[in-house]
């Protein structure tokens, strides 16, 4: 079957790593079950995945990808719940210490078909395209436990979204206006901070800038690079609830003695259970909010899709597709 996987790891040229090509059909073992994927999204994890982050020599190849829709044995349109936990743990499966991405320990979504665990298959609302519901499994659902989970606002509290272009920040500042918060983004580029405007949020700055005044909670995905800002622009008592570093783990200011002065909270969040990720697609449907996709694109030509998200030069989600 055709996939796009991992041959190798690459810390600093991730593409050179990736190949589009053929991989062995999977079986199905006990308890699983077989999805033909029709749509399947990219994320940032899968240029990670490529450099090497989560990924050890020794389960390569590996086939890219969390997150897909498509159709099960009995022809049920499905969504892929992404988390993979111990069948034996009970409880939030984002604590599971022995959970994984598809991807990570499983091969993934990007190709003619992947195996989950049954449990992990949620049924597709008809409200929502495949393309649109192949989004939501890892971007869209960080997001929703970020602002309705983890970081303590009610409507009307003032929420800052940092990097507005990504395919989490794109999901934050759709889902956030919808619950009624009042957001505010950041991004380095003037065509993304219109994109936010129109996605829902009040106001977009430029990356760093002083703002009119200090915000509830800061959403933070890019890491090193907005750090300060983040922690800056919180009023006291304020929170910042963190789910990635894209731009590294390590801020040469982290802001320490502001944080225990001012009484912040900072709230670490990965990814969403399975009963989150049900919330999620019914909030979809019954707000009218649905994820932005930035690009759709036949998994033949995935390497585009990879080179644009390397790139940065993207607004929302890349969706590569099969027929
Ligand atoms: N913990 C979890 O469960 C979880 C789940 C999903 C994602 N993540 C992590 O969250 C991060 C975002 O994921 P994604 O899929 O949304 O990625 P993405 O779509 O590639 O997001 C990229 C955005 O990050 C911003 N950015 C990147 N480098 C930057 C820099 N040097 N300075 C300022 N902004 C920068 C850009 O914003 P502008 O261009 O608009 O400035 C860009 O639009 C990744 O690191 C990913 O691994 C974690």
């Amino acid at each position: 079957m055709l996939a796009a996987y991992a041959a190798t790891t690459s810390p600093d040229d991730p593409l050179s790593a990736l190949v589009v090509g053929e991989r062995p059909a999977p079986e199905v073992p006990e308890g699983w079950a077989r999805v033909r994927v029709r749509a399947a999204s990219l994320n940032h994890h899968d240029v990670w995945s490529l450099r090497g982050v989560g990924l050890p020599a020794e389960r390569l190849p590996m086939i890219l990808g969390c997150d897909a829709a498509g159709l099960d044995d009995e022809g049920r349109e499905v969504v892929v719940h992404a988390v993979i936990g111990d069948p034996d743990y009970r409880g939030d499966e984002t604590m599971d210490p022995k959970r994984s991405l598809l991807s990570e320990r499983y091969q993934g979504t990007l190709a003619d078909e992947v195996v989950v665990p049954r449990r992990n298959l949620v049924p597709k609302p008809a409200a929502l395209s495949l393309e649109e519901a192949a989004c939501l499994p890892t971007a869209w659902l960080t997001a929703y436990r970020m602002l309705f989970t983890q970081s303590g606002l009610q409507p009307g509290s003032t929420v800052l979204v940092q990097g507005a272009g990504g395919g989490v920040a794109t999901a934050l500042i759709a889902l956030g206006a919808a619950a009624g918060y009042r957001v505010w983004a950041t991004s380095r580029d003037e065509a993304k901070r219109a994109k936010a405007i129109e996605l829902g949020a009040a106001a977009a700055f430029e990356s760093g800038a002083r703002l009119p005044e200090r915000v509830d909670a800061v959403m933070e995905t890019v890491g090193a690079a907005t750090w300060g800002h983040s922690v800056k622009s919180l009023k006291q008592g304020g929170t910042v609830v963190i789910s990635g570093a894209t731009s590294g783990p390590n801020p040469a200011a982290t802001e320490l003695n502001r944080i225990f002065f001012l009484q912040l909270r900072v709230v670490g969040s990965t990814m969403g259970t399975k009963e989150e990720l049900e919330r999620l697609m019914r909030f979809c449907e019954q707000t009218g909010v649905r994820p932005l996709v930035d690009s759709v694109m036949p998994l033949e030509d995935a390497r585009d899709g990879f080179a644009k998200m390397a790139a940065g030069d993207l607004v929302g989600k890349v969706v590569f597709t099969r027929p």
